[in-house]
């Protein structure tokens, strides 16, 4: 299905409703059009004005599956009627159980990643929730209070997470002082290389700099609990680091007792052509969060980490919500769908995909650089392929533009557009959706 527009945006039903949310809701929220979601299908969303999208943004990177998947609805349905809370902190049920095994065995020797030893899991609702889980395993394991992490990071909004969160400032404007203890570095972003090499000279000086000035300077080593690191920067804008970015990475923490905390919250879940986007790194987390695309659009996060880090004592740890057994359905059923094919369609329709985008820079001024991996692409746009001056005000407008065309796109970072959209996506909406997007930069640039 593609998209097909019957009004001009918004509708008068959409823009109702529009007029209503001003009033009530948080100002906080960053809408970047105005869309109103009224039902979904597949890849595509269709407004209350009877409008239909092609869905390049999945919910922020969340719906795997598709919007409602039948199999997903089914098992929602299903669960629904039997048990819908319990509260797995203070009780047990089969499940939440189902799906810890299921998450340690793809994690462990023998599932996708193939990471020796056991693992434990802890539920909660969100990305920010995992993280949050994942720092305060960190510093109750090894007793430390430090941690680092990269400049171009998101890994939430709360406190902790906010703390280690440095994409755009006014995500923190206001709120300090936030979790003290966290220091961040420049992240392996090869286009803008804070150290200013090529990929033909780099040393991986980003991943050296922590060794010989963070360390050195700033914080002992010993006192580092963790590094957080997302394997491909989501909200940094797509940014696709190289393998000895990990494996530099990987020695160093090693070297010091430092803990790997891996966020896998965005590029989880088979949205990069492999169940874990650190599959592609050969990338071996001691702690592995995730979020969104687990359960298709249920609230549940999830935190992976070595079983023997997991030293903490009843009581230490938990939420009243996490784990619920409509969001494990849920994430049971989407995790048989991503296995038993949509991690294969995101690795083959995001290969077409990227066919078609890759060569922009030859085409078009405006675009600097294309990088991703499966379904998890960027486009950054520039003013100046030379100076690479970023052009956010362009890419604000391709956003909108290709709004206006049908096509739901997001930003990520302050220059790049993000293409996320639901694993289920077929190649003529891939093809819709790059030609949309050529069409857009062509009448800029
Ligand atoms: C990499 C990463 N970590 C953590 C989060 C936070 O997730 P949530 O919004 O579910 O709290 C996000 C959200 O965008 C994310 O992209």
């Amino acid at each position: 299905m593609l998209p097909k527009l019957m009004t001009s945006l918004p509708g008068p039903k959409a823009k109702a409703i529009i007029d209503r949310d001003d009033h009530v809701i948080s100002p906080s929220y960053t809408r970047s059009y105005p869309l109103v979601a009224a039902r979904g299908e597949g890849a595509i969303v269709e407004d209350p004005d009877g409008n239909r999208f092609l869905d390049f943004a999945a919910g922020i990177a969340v719906v795997a599956t598709g919007h409602c998947h039948p199999k997903v609805v089914k098992a929602i349905q299903e669960q629904a009627a039997k048990l819908i809370h319990m509260s797995g902190t203070d009780f047990y049920y089969e499940n939440m159980v189902q799906l810890a095994e299921k998450l340690a065995a793809l994690v462990s020797t023998g599932g996708s990643l193939g990471v020796s030893g056991a693992r434990r899991v802890y539920f909660g609702n969100s990305g920010t929730e995992a993280i949050e889980a994942a720092i305060k395993l960190a510093r109750y394991h090894t007793g430390r209070g430090q941690f680092v992490a990269f400049v171009g990071a998101f890994h939430g909004r709360t406190m902790g997470s906010l703390a280690l969160t440095a994409s755009k400032s006014v995500q923190k404007k206001g709120f300090f002082p936030v979790m003290p203890g966290v220091h961040h570095m420049p992240y392996a972003y090869c286009y803008r290389c804070a150290y200013g090499k090529t990929p033909d000279s780099c040393g991986v000086e980003c991943v050296q700099a922590i060794e010989t000035e963070l360390f050195r300077t700033t914080v002992p080593a010993q006192e580092v609990a963790a590094i957080f690191v997302e394997p491909i920067q989501g909200e940094g804008g797509y940014v696709v680091p190289p393998r000895k970015f990990f494996d530099e990475l990987r020695k160093l923490a090693d070297k010091h007792g430092i803990l790997l905390a891996v966020d896998e919250v965005q590029c989880g879940m088979g949205r990069t052509g492999k169940m874990f986007a650190s599959e592609h790194f050969g990338l071996q987390p001691d702690i592995l969060a995730l979020a969104k695309g687990i359960a298709s659009g249920m609230p549940l996060g999830a935190m992976v980490a070595r079983a023997e880090l997991m030293t903490w004592k009843p009581g230490a740890h938990a939420s009243t919500f996490g784990g619920n057994p409509v969001a494990v359905a849920a994430s049971l059923a989407t995790i048989e769908l991503l296995e038993q094919e949509l991690v294969a369609n995101a690795e083959r329709v995001g290969a077409h995909l990227m066919d078609q985008l890759r060569d922009l820079p030859q085409r078009i001024p405006i675009v600097g650089d294309v990088r991703g991996l499966g379904l998890m692409i960027g486009i950054e746009l520039v003013r100046d392929q030379k100076t690479k001056e970023r052009a956010s005000d362009l890419r604000d407008k391709v956003v909108q533009m290709c709004f206006e065309r049908g096509l739901l796109v997001l930003g990520a970072g302050p220059n790049t557009i993000r293409l996320c959209p639901p694993l289920v996506i077929n190649q003529d909406q891939a093809d819709f959706a790059a030609q949309t997007i050529e069409e857009c930069l062509g009448l800029l640039k």
